[in-house]
């Protein structure tokens, strides 16, 4: 008989000396303070709840297992932290997900683990998540699902406050507030909340994040690199020999980093980007059926299950994004958000010319155009421009004979035709008269003005960027 295994979900309750992070966020950022009530759904041991009311802040909780018989009230702030993901039946999640965010008056934080902070190693894949030889479960998250799962579930858009730790609001006033308050950089202190479970006495000295500073940075660099936390072994020796002195284990410097160090934005914004660098590369390999594009090295195969979940999920979105680049109104669309944030210009035949040395600021999909017909011309280097050509399915390499000229010759140039897999090569005799749109200068720069006197004494109104030399 094939019988369902029992998951015990209490024993994933830590004992906890201070307050959890997004607990420990919340009272930073200002959420949680004297005067603000505060409902902790899924409290666990309590020790969140012991500490904030020890520091005067009205929190009550319940929570299964811990507090079966507290009642379950609204609060302004209501904390459903690391719940989420020891709830293995995905409708009851759901429904404590609704629950907690319907006694919530202004904010609802959630927290869940997310991929990439332990290693998975040895553990039993069970439903979407997996089983710990501890008898609990254990589903991780990528930063961007719990994002969509928790703006689908409340109807707004979370505010990421941490890796796998976000914020809901109720009121648009109020998220509006908080991240004002949050770029101005202003930060609560959390010492006063001790959980008062007791500790041996401690000796004044720097705090940890102070201690380990030169580790922290080069995870936080990492992670803004690749857009995901790193692994033990994808730190250099060095972070291991400060962790080492300070007696840190990786996992809490990782949870340190976090609190500490790492930038929000900036690291969900190197998420993005990497599952876009990602997304080209196994777009181009595929296009060009590159053998090494199966073989992802150790660090790659986090990335991918990190931004994707899985090799397969990259696949399927990699083959979209080519059957995307087929049609051209998709990429003309592309080109003209790239020309409208200064990325080149495009011309009224829907061409977009380009310093080369700014391809790989394009979107994706563009990249992906152009990586195409590189793949069959060869490398462009400095001193090129590349006109994309969608609607001919061509990209063409002008040679420029001096950048620093005003009006740059471009005497010679590459044709990639991406439909015939040819290339040619062919003299000219024309002019760059945008130079400062193709490498996007400033509107008042001396020579945009330059540009609009020679337009005018040439006659022409054009979109044209390159001209022929009469
Ligand atoms: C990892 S602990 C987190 C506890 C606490 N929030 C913390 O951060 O220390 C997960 C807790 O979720 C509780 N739990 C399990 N199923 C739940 C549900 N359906 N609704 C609310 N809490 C639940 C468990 O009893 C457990 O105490």
């Amino acid at each position: 008989m094939n019988t369902a295994p029992l998951v015990h979900r209490h024993r994933t309750a830590m004992v906890r000396h201070t307050l959890s992070q997004p607990m420990s966020l919340a009272v930073r950022h200002g959420l949680v303070k004297e005067g603000i009530t505060v409902f902790d759904y899924g409290c666990g041991q309590g020790d969140d709840l012991r500490a904030l009311t020890a520091a005067g802040v009205e929190a009550r909780g319940w929570d299964p297992h811990f507090a079966p018989h507290e009642q379950v009230v609204e609060a302004e702030i209501v904390n459903l932290g690391f719940v989420l993901n020891v709830i293995e039946n995905t409708a009851e999640r759901q429904a404590a997900l609704e629950r907690a965010w319907s006694i919530s008056q202004k904010a609802l934080i959630v927290s869940v683990m997310i991929v990439g902070a332990v290693p998975l190693d040895g553990l039993r894949p069970f439903g979407d998540g997996y089983l710990t030889s501890r008898g609990t479960f254990q589903k991780y998250y990528q930063h961007a699902e719990i994002r969509a799962v928790l703006a689908r579930a409340v109807g707004v858009e979370p505010v990421a406050l941490a890796p796998g730790i976000f914020v809901a609001f109720r009121a648009p006033e109020d998220e509006q507030e908080f991240l004002l308050e949050r770029r101005r950089g202003r930060r609560s202190s959390t010492s006063g909340y001790a959980t008062g479970r007791s500790r041996k006495a401690v000796i004044a000295r720097p705090e940890l994040h102070e201690r380990i500073q030169a580790a922290l940075a080069a995870m936080a660099e990492f992670a803004l690199r690749r857009g995901r936390l790193p692994h033990a072994e994808e730190m250099p020796s060095s972070v291991h020999d400060v962790l080492a002195r300070e007696r840190v284990s990786f996992a809490r410097a990782v949870d340190t980093c976090v609190a500490s160090t790492l930038d929000c934005d900036a690291f969900e914004q190197a998420g993005r980007d990497s599952r876009e660098d990602l997304l080209v590369h196994h777009a181009l390999g595929a296009l060009n059926r590159t053998k090494s594009a199966a073989r992802p090295s150790p660090s790659m195969v986090r990335d991918i299950r990190t931004h994707f979940g899985s090799q397969q999920q990259l696949a399927e979105e990699a083959l979209e994004y080519l059957h995307a680049l087929a049609d051209p109104t998709r990429t003309v669309a592309a080109m003209r958000e790239c020309a409208d944030k200064g990325l080149g210009a495009l011309d009224e035949d829907q061409r977009l010319l380009i310093n080369a040395e700014r391809l790989e600021q394009l979107s994706g999909q563009l990249r992906c155009y152009a990586g195409c017909a590189i793949h069959l011309s060869g490398e462009v280097d400095d001193g090129h421009i590349v006109r994309l050509e969608p609607m001919r399915k061509r990209l063409t390499i002008f040679r420029l004979t001096n950048q620093k000229d005003a009006f740059p010759a471009i005497t010679s140039s590459v044709a990639v035709d991406l439909r015939r897999q040819d290339v040619s090569l062919r003299n000219e005799d024309r002019v760059l008269v945008r130079k400062s749109v193709v490498f996007g200068m400033s509107a008042r720069s001396k020579q945009r003005k330059l540009e609009l006197e020679k337009a005018k004494e040439l006659g022409i109104c054009s979109e044209r960027a390159i001209i022929r030399r009469s």
